[in-house]
């Protein structure tokens, strides 16, 4: 078994060179391509693509279709992002240490690299050459579709557009954070083990289960950070929050309530992969960087 350090760095230098192979190339003829690189390559943590490899350590998935959720996953990402940043949403100038992409290359631009990114995922997600029976590929691009549109991603950010300024409950927040963020690491982990020919319901109801708890940790941490972290580390524009009185776990919590849910949510991930044995020791590793992560 590799050192859990090692094999964060030889699978974060992976998905860099896959990223970069699998990205359209730059064209002179309109700026679209490059900002769409601008986008996707440099600075990202790559928590969701290494969720994948973690948990394609547990049970046998085929190589292109691994490759191929890390590149639906990664454009998806990026894409709510790009739109995350615009003047119209969170109007942020600053994204993994860069200018914002529309900063850089203009709204309509960053507009449409979110477009092509969405259209790309589904595209890579889609590919004949995948290697899984149809059933199930069709399945992993149901719950691709369900965790970034109107039963995820977007429905959390209309919901956090909904809840700013305004005070709602904590059990408001959990859903909204669990849309927002949740519903993506979710279809991370669960569309590795549907792309796996050996995978059972009961592998896949743990899976379910770890990553909707990481995923809600995740946003936990990200709601901590803005208050906590520097710009320098963080790479964005921290106090954001705040600033535009959103609703988050630190303005409804404060910060120490906070890490203590967030500690919680993370010892019921690792008790929920017990049943894997020392399989899970790379989700594992997992759940405790998304703990630990300082940016
Ligand atoms: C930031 O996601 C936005 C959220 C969904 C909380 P990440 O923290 O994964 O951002 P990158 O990809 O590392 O920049
Ligand atoms: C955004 O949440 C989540 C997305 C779906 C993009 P935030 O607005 O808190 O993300 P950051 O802090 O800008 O990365
Ligand atoms: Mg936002
Ligand atoms: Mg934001
Ligand atoms: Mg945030």
């Amino acid at each position: 078994m590799n050192n859990f350090h090692e094999w964060l760095r030889e699978k974060q230098a992976f998905v860099e060179a896959l990223l970069e192979k699998k990205l359209p190339q730059i064209s002179h003829e309109i700026p679209l391509n490059e900002a769409i690189r601008y986008s996707v390559l440099n600075g990202g943590k790559r928590m969701r693509s290494l969720l994948v490899l973690a948990t394609a350590e547990i049970i046998e998935t085929p190589l292109i279709a691994i490759e191929n959720i890390i590149c639906a996953l990664e454009f998806a990402h990026a894409y709510s992002l790009v739109h995350d940043d615009m003047p119209c949403m969170d109007n942020d100038d600053l994204r993994r240490g860069k200018l914002s992409c529309h900063k850089k290359f203009g709204e309509s631009t960053a507009l449409l690299v979110g477009d092509s990114l969405q259209s790309i995922a589904f595209s890579y997600l889609s590919s004949p050459s995948l290697q899984v029976n149809p059933d199930n590929q069709l399945k992993m691009i149901h719950a691709f579709s369900n965790a970034i549109g109107i039963e995820g991603m977007a429905k959390g950010q209309a919901l956090d557009i909904a809840n700013t300024n305004k005070k709602i409950s904590l059990e408001e927040l959990k859903k909204m954070h669990q849309y927002k963020t949740g519903a993506l690491i979710n279809a991370a982990c669960l569309m590795t083990v549907l792309a796996s020919k050996s995978h059972d319901k009961n592998i896949l109801n743990i899976i379910d289960t770890y990553s909707k708890l990481i995923g809600l940790m995740f946003q936990i941490q990200d709601d901590i950070l803005d208050k906590e972290a520097n710009q320098e580390i963080l790479g964005k524009t921290p106090g954001k929050d705040e600033k535009d009185n959103k609703s988050t776990f630190v303005s409804l919590l404060g910060v120490s309530k906070s890490k203590e849910l967030a500690a919680e949510y993370y010892e019921e991930a690792l008790t929920a992969l017990k049943p894997f044995g020392d399989k899970a020791y790379y989700l594992a590793g997992m759940a405790e960087l998304i703990m630990t992560r300082s940016h």
